[in-house]
């Protein structure tokens, strides 16, 4: 696994007030498609791109544009989807493909997959997969072989934050035959025992998009 921590104080100061229990929705929200966007330049620095011959004003010359088939953008439901507007900000014609993943609460280290709207056939595409928080890793390490099962062979994952149990999980339990690449703004210090990053921000998908019951 390639790892890629952005270490930028933009990114920390966005976090600091992401962080914060007493931050709205509203701008939690907002603090997320920035940040996303941040780490999407990091994240798609490896995208694969063609070189087409152009005419400018001036002269012929080579320039460099984004090759097929389009990237494919994945967020994992439900928090992933507050990610998605930043990514696809950064790479509009990639194609968008869903994922309902979440944690069995009764067994937190095992996933529910509740939903996929993906094509069935992935090989030759670059994937990026989209969630904020890696937490035990096992949510990410299951959408990571749900996209090779279908052929995928180059997947980033794009996290807000992450917690040493989690990148130990995908570390030991990721396929090494897929291209992994994951790019987070932060390591955070611990899993408490009902496995949320500490200090972590908190439910994502609650700050998000608020509590239902
Ligand atoms: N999911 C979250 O939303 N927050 C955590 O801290 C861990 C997993």
């Amino acid at each position: 696994m390639r790892l890629h921590v952005a270490n930028h104080p933009l990114i920390a100061h966005k976090l600091t007030v992401l962080r914060d229990r007493q931050t709205p929705s509203a701008t939690f929200r907002q603090l997320v498609d920035e940040l996303v966007t941040l780490l999407a330049y990091e994240a798609t620095r490896e995208v694969a791109v063609s070189e087409p011959p152009i005419e400018t004003p001036v002269a012929p010359t080579v320039g460099l544009t984004l090759s097929e088939p389009r990237p494919i953008v994945v967020p994992v439901l439900r928090a992933g989807l507050g990610m998605l507007d930043g990514m696809t900000k950064m790479i509009p014609s990639a194609e968008v493909g869903f994922l309902g993943m979440k944690r069995d609460e009764e067994n937190p280290t095992q996933q529910i997959t509740y939903a996929n709207r993906l094509p069935d056939d992935l090989s030759g595409r670059q994937c990026f997969l989209i969630d904020p928080m890696l937490a035990t890793g096992g949510t990410l390490v299951a959408a990571t072989h749900y996209l090779a099962e279908r052929g995928a062979k180059d997947v980033t994952a794009v996290c807000i934050l992450g917690a040493p149990e989690g990148l130990k999980f995908v570390e030991e339990n990721l396929d090494p035959s897929i291209k992994f690449k994951l790019v987070l703004c932060a390591v955070d210090e611990k899993l408490n025992d009902k496995c949320y990053i500490v200090p972590g921000l908190g439910d994502a998908g609650d700050r998000l998009y608020g509590v239902i019951d």
